[in-house]
């Protein structure tokens, strides 16, 4: 497990921000922390990478114990914070070259990787304007590349893709994708159910302070109720008959049947209905959406 937490938990005066939190992660994997606003995400990043220290419980990175040995973890681990650190009066470029010399890297070495980074986040053109002159989404790309100067075991993404617009968060999503497949473990927050679905292998869902979910987008979607099967038949005299053979509730020529939402479960009810005669004009399946769990297990509105 390259991330272990055990009673997590963190006070800011009278409000308990997190409350006992229980995680791990295993390396190589992809984890999306969800959550509303004020859930305690950005805070669990925080003591995960060392920027703040819980109250009671422990959080070890790579074995390496987050209040312990502080600089250990900082080792294994990068960051991209919820608002893009970069310098201004910079340009891309050097911003790239500067964290590269920060991290030790030779003068020539430092160009080859700012030039791999400027290049994978799509940021060529430009790298040699000033950041100031950047759009939300060419800061938040840069952020990242400059999160992977040092190529980390352990990313942390805090709401990488928050105000971006679809292509900009279709960009980072394939510079994600990418990261795993190179074997780095990433840890990230996001609002976005679409994220975590299209992301990430686990999903932790956190409502104040508490893990109130926690399993694979499919396991969560089937924890909300399930899929449901819809025929539609010609008549409802014909709906009637396949309640009769299938079950499930009608609804005028319309019959439901609670379903896992696999092809193997379509293929049986169709047999059912085909072998008795009765064929349906349409058929269509329903499967809850992570927006259906979301509302459902934190009671608020995504
Ligand atoms: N330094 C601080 N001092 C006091 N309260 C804080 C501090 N940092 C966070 N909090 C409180 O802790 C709670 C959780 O905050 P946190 O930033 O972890 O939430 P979040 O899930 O990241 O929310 P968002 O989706 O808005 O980013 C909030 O109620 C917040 O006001
Ligand atoms: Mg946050």
């Amino acid at each position: 497990m390259i991330v272990e937490t055990a009673g997590l938990t963190k006070r800011y005066g009278e409000n308990t921000v997190l409350s006992g939190l229980d995680l791990k992660v295993a390396e190589g994997s992809v984890l999306a922390l969800l959550g509303p606003n004020g859930a305690g995400k950005t805070t669990t990043i925080r003591i995960l990478s060392t920027l703040t220290r819980p109250d009671e419980g422990s959080a070890r990175i790579a074995g390496f114990d987050v209040v312990r040995s502080p600089a250990a973890v900082r080792g294994v681990i990068s960051l991209t914070g919820q608002y893009a650190a970069v310098d201004e009066e910079q340009t891309g470029r050097e911003n790239l070259l500067m964290i590269a010399r920060l991290r030790r890297f030779r003068r020539s070495a430092a160009r080859v990787r700012t030039s791999e980074l400027l290049e994978r986040f799509q940021l060529p053109d430009v790298a040699d304007r000033r950041v100031r002159t950047y759009s939300g989404g060419l800061r938040r790309r840069l952020d990242l590349a400059m999160s992977l100067v040092a190529r980390p075991r352990l990313l942390f993404l805090d709401e990488p893709t928050t105000g971006l617009d679809p292509v900009s968060r279709t960009t980072m999503w394939d510079a994600v994708g990418d990261l795993v497949r190179e074997g780095v473990t990433i840890f990230l927050t996001t609002q976005y159910l679409e994220e975590a679905d299209r992301l990430a292998d686990r999903i932790v869902v956190l409502d104040n302070g508490n893990v109130v979910a926690d399993g694979t987008a499919d396991a969560l979607k089937n924890s909300v109720g399930g899929a449901r099967l819809d025929l539609t038949f010609p008549s409802c005299e014909d709906a009637a008959r396949a309640h009769v053979l299938v079950g499930g509730v009608t609804d005028g020529p319309t019959v439901s049947v609670p379903s896992d939402g696999s092809a193997t479960h379509l293929h049986r009810v169709l047999d059912d209905l085909l072998t008795a005669g009765v064929r349906p004009d349409r058929v269509s399946t329903h499967r809850p959406t992570l927006d259906d769990v979301f509302t459902t297990l934190t009671g608020a509105a995504a």
